[in-house]
């Protein structure tokens, strides 16, 4: 039984138990629908509560189903039942009240809220709309200005913060379903309050539409289901609530198909089973209670504000006084700005801080359960840095390397406990990025991988298991993503062409851009040093870039020309000229057939990658994309979509 009824005196308390969230599923929606039928019937039951099993109310929509046409009775039949029922319906709020739980609730005629609860119609994220009224009742109850953002652009609402906007008649510290029942009796035998939909709706300040479109466009990207969840609420608050109702229906039910949904449903389950990969099962994680990290330049400094973030101290060596000193400001720097932007109070950020600790010698490290490593990427600077972390810290210490091309095999080669020894491949900005590469060695003892994972848990990121290669999971497609541009490159194809291409895409920059913005002479250097080492390694556009001195917009010039302090990349005659000695008769393809050409080679890396079992699934390749790459969350990754029918 998905659906309980229980009694309490004349209050009748259904129960939706559907581990592990509640999801409202075909078989929830015929119980809740037929429980909703008969309790209405019942002259012994005068009021209802409706609450959830476990922590959570109600999730929202089964997500499992969505790739199959919609199965009868359909949520908004449900919400119907209960809006129209002769007696009152009492929701009690006990956790999460997501997407069609949210909705499920507006259809009830008060709402009790425990401290915890949080509300939210996260469908947007989903490539769908809300599906079940959200878009209607909402607004109604709450006001257009406040129930714009909750239905169209993700934005959760606290209890208290519900309670102030009347969407919660109240907030219960004690039991709740006790609340809700003295509620449903007091409101038993007396006139219902009017359901959301006969509310009035306040029109909305000149100017409210083309405000709030022009600011959800700008963040929604290429993710079309914001705007339409805005057409959405915006046609009910103009034509009235039942027309408001059946477009946004109509809405979902199209939004529900389309690849843009398809791709965000994949991420969501792969999101989810990351953390817990199969090779994992039964394994228990080394704990870690304390974090050092050695090198305090850009990964560094990152790394340690992720730790410190995830609530682990923290100790940060350099290598001297002067570097230490300004790796303490970059990090002051973090939170200063989390501070201005008021993603952090002034007092926790000063209590972050002050859980950093700088030092210039690694005996610092003694008592660390953890320690990274992200100095120079010179592999005798890293393996002297082991020699020295080996005795100076405890034996059962877990030592990573941030490294992000070089063997770590090799990098560990002086360290005495190599099966306490992985990769941890952070990505600039580290307290931002949320893609952690975990690249174990075969000597990597198993319950230290999973520290690994339980560590990316606690940080708040999404962990990928990465076999040794050149460039690991993420290095290795963008090495190959680079070249097939350059490829277009000497076919003929325009610079702004290919990055255009990859703008309509979706990324937010191009192939050319983005280096143009990163450097172009770490690559240049380390083509160089193979060379010099006597490989064979044939010379390329960039390494005529750079010998012409043009590394990027940090010289002001590199693919692009820059005039100074502007950052708009400008199609330049001499990269034309320097460049004519390798590129062909100027050609034209059409944006989606470069950016399908791009695509193919990713994926063709990829399916490599995934052939020499140096990622264990192709949803993890898509994961290393899309969160450490700028790949566009709703087209899924290369794998997805080299995976998808054409058309
Ligand atoms: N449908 C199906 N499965 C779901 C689900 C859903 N709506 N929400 C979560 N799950 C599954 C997860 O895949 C996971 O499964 P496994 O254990 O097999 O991996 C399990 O439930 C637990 O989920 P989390 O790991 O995310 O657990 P958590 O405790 O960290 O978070 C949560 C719980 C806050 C509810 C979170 O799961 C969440 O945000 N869920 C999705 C909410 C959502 O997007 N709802 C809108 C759905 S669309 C809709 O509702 C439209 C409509 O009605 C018309
Ligand atoms: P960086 O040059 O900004 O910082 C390196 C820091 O290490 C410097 O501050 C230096 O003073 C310090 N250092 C050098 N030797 C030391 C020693 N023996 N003891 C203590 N500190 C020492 O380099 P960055 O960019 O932070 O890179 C660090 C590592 O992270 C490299 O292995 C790099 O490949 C890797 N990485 C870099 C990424 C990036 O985007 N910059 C992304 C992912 C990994």
């Amino acid at each position: 039984m998905t659906v309980r009824v229980a009694r309490d005196g004349e209050i009748a308390v259904v129960t939706i138990d559907n581990p592990p969230v509640n999801a409202l599923s075909g078989a929830v929606r015929l119980e809740l629908l037929r429980t909703a039928e008969a309790l209405d019937l019942d002259p012994a039951v005068a009021g209802v509560v409706l609450t959830g099993a476990g922590k959570v109310f109600v999730a929202g929509a089964d997500i499992t189903e969505f790739d199959r046409p919609v199965e009868e009775p359909a949520l908004p039949a449900v919400i119907a039942v209960l809006e129209r029922a002769t007696k009152p319906w009492v929701a009690a709020l006990n956790g999460v009240a997501f997407g069609g739980g949210l909705e499920l609730a507006l259809g009830c005629h008060a709402r009790i809220a425990t401290p915890a609860t949080r509300l939210a119609l996260p469908e947007t994220g989903l490539g769908i709309g809300p599906g079940a009224g959200g878009t209607q009742r909402l607004p109604r109850l709450i006001g257009l200005a406040e129930a714009l953002p909750v239905a169209a652009e993700g934005r959760q609402l606290g209890a208290g913060e519900a309670m102030r906007l009347g969407l919660v008649e109240r907030v219960e510290d004690g039991d709740l379903v006790a609340a809700a029942v003295a509620q449903a009796r007091a409101m038993a035998g007396q006139p219902l309050p009017p359901p959301a939909g006969e509310r009035p709706l306040e029109p909305p300040p000149e100017g409210f539409w083309a405000e709030a479109e022009a600011r959800i466009a700008r963040q929604a990207k290429g993710n079309t289901a914001p705007l339409r969840a805005l057409e959405a609420v915006r046609h009910g608050a103009e034509l009235g609530f039942a027309e408001g109702l059946a477009n946004e229906r109509k809405t979902f039910l199209e939004l529900r198909q389309t690849e843009a949904a398809a791709a965000l449903r994949y991420l969501f389950f792969a999101e989810r089973a990351a953390p817990r990969p199969a090779f994992l099962r039964g394994v228990e994680a080394v704990p870690v209670a304390s974090a050092g990290v050695v090198g305090g330049g850009t990964m560094g400094v990152g790394i340690a504000a992720a730790l410190r973030n995830g609530g682990l101290p923290v100790t940060l060596v350099e290598r001297d006084g002067p570097s230490l000193a300004q790796a303490m400001a970059a990090l002051k720097a973090i939170y200063d700005s989390a501070v201005r932007r008021g993603s952090l109070s002034a007092d926790a950020a000063a209590d972050r801080l002050a859980g950093i600790a700088g030092s210039t010698d690694v005996a610092a490290l003694a008592d660390a359960d953890l320690v990274i490593e992200a100095v120079f990427e010179d592999l005798a600077v890293k393996q002297q840095v082991f020699a020295r972390l080996g005795s100076a810290c405890r034996p059962d210490a877990i030592l990573a390397t941030n490294t992000s091309y070089l063997d770590p095999r090799r990098i560990a080669e002086l360290l005495d406990r190599k099966e306490r020894f992985l990769g941890l491949h952070f990505f600039s900005p580290a307290q931002v990025m949320r893609l952690l590469e975990i690249v174990p060695t075969e000597a990597t003892r198993p319950d230290v991988l999973a520290a690994g994972f339980a560590l990316a848990a606690r940080l708040g990121k999404i962990p990928v298991r990465a076999g040794i290669c050149d460039g690991f999971i993420g290095n290795r497609i963008l090495r190959r993503y680079r070249a097939e541009a350059e490829a277009l490159l000497r076919g003929g194809i325009a610079i702004e062409s290919i990055d255009a291409a990859m703008r309509g895409f979706g990324f937010a920059m191009g192939p050319f851009e983005m280096q143009d913005l990163a450097g172009l002479d770490i690559s240049h250097m380390m083509r160089e040093a193979a060379r010099a080492r006597g490989e064979a390694v044939p010379a390329t556009p960039g390494d005529l870039l750079v010998r012409a001195g043009r590394k990027g917009q940090k010289t002001g010039a590199g693919w692009y020309d820059y005039a100074p302090g502007d950052r708009t990349p400008r199609p330049s005659a001499e990269v034309t000229r320097l460049l004519a000695p390798m590129t062909g008769p100027p050609a034209t393809l059409p944006p989606e057939a470069i950016a399908e050409r791009m695509l193919a080679a990713m994926a063709a890396e990829g399916k490599a990658i995934l052939a020499e079992g140096i990622a264990a699934s192709a949803s993890d390749i898509d994961l290393v994309e899309v969160h450490g790459y700028g790949f566009p969350r709703w087209r899924g990754g290369p794998m997805f979509l080299a995976g998808r029918p054409v058309g």
